[in-house]
């Protein structure tokens, strides 16, 4: 693997959160092999566990996991608390999901949760660390995103509310954290085949354009935070998806598509 991030600049720790699958994991090799020590977090702990030691071993770099479930407003005081005596250069703020559903069918209980867990915890990291950082004049922050959100997404429309909410935190933040030597760096996530791409119904076979690989995602994203730039959209051909198709239509596309592929009458 490539260098991507300067250990010297940006370590010695990073904090993954999501790490123990998708492109959080993909994070995790990447800073791993940039020589970054490594703080794992997500819910399913033995996975992290697996990971970090393959890691450890691999590139001769310490690691500690921590089970924290992020949909809980407690989990920022587990998590500051295991990692008060350590230097967190890099937080890569990636937990999230998304869930389909016609807004009124799904309980406002569920909307919560995903308010908690893809927008608040993130929320909650970025004023922890990123105080941090500021003091030590130096450091990255990496927010997941998804591409279209800003624009809306039917069927999706908390998740993509919570999601456009990093986009315009993460590029408030980027110009008034400067000041501190920090980079900020909103990844807009494109489709990437990870679980959660079929979690919303789409294959390969009924999406016109086809995901990239986690790796791709993952080193375009790095390179983009190294050099502080405001977001990136991972892939050409989302690229310029983007850049050509009105958000009218890409909302109208969207709701269509996933209303169809998940049987919604
Ligand atoms: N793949 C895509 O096409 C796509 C598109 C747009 C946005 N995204 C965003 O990309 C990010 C990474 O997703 P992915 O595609 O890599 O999917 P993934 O493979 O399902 O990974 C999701 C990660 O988030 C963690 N997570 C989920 N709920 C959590 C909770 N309550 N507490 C702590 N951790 C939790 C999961 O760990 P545990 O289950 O072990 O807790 C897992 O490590 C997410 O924010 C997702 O919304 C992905």
């Amino acid at each position: 693997m490539k260098t991507i991030i300067d250990k010297n600049k940006f370590g010695p720790w990073a904090i993954v959160t999501g790490a123990s699958s998708g492109i959080g994991k993909g994070f995790a090799q990447q800073l791993a092999a940039d020589g970054l020590n490594l703080v794992l977090v997500a819910r399913r702990v033995s996975l992290l566990e697996e990971l970090g030691s393959e890691l450890a071993k691999e590139f001769k770099i310490q690691y500690r996991t921590i089970e924290a479930d992020l949909s809980e407003e407690s989990a920022i005081k587990k998590i500051s608390e295991a990692t008060d005596d350590l230097e967190v250069g890099i937080l890569i703020s990636n937990a999230g999901t998304g869930n389909v559903g016609k807004f009124f069918s799904v309980e406002l209980s569920e909307h919560s949760y995903i308010l908690q867990l893809n927008a608040i915890s993130h929320l909650s990291l970025i004023h922890y660390f990123g105080k941090k950082m500021a003091s030590r004049e130096r450091g990255g922050i990496l927010l997941t995103g998804a591409m279209g959100a800003i624009e809306g997404v039917p069927y999706m429309a908390n998740d993509a509310g919570t999601k456009g909410y990093i986009q315009s935190l993460g590029k408030s933040l980027h110009n008034e954290l400067m000041e501190f030597g920090l980079h900020v760096t909103v990844l807009v996530t494109t489709p990437t085949e990870t679980p959660v791409f079929y979690k919303l119904g789409f294959t390969k076979k009924n999406t016109p354009v086809q995901p990239i690989s986690i790796q791709q995602c993952v080193t375009e994203a790095l390179s983009a935070l190294s050099k502080n730039k405001v977001t990136v959209l991972p892939g050409l051909k989302f690229r310029i998806m983007a850049a050509l198709t009105p958000g009218s239509l890409v909302r109208n596309m969207s709701g269509k598509m996933i209303k169809k592929n998940n049987g919604l009458i």
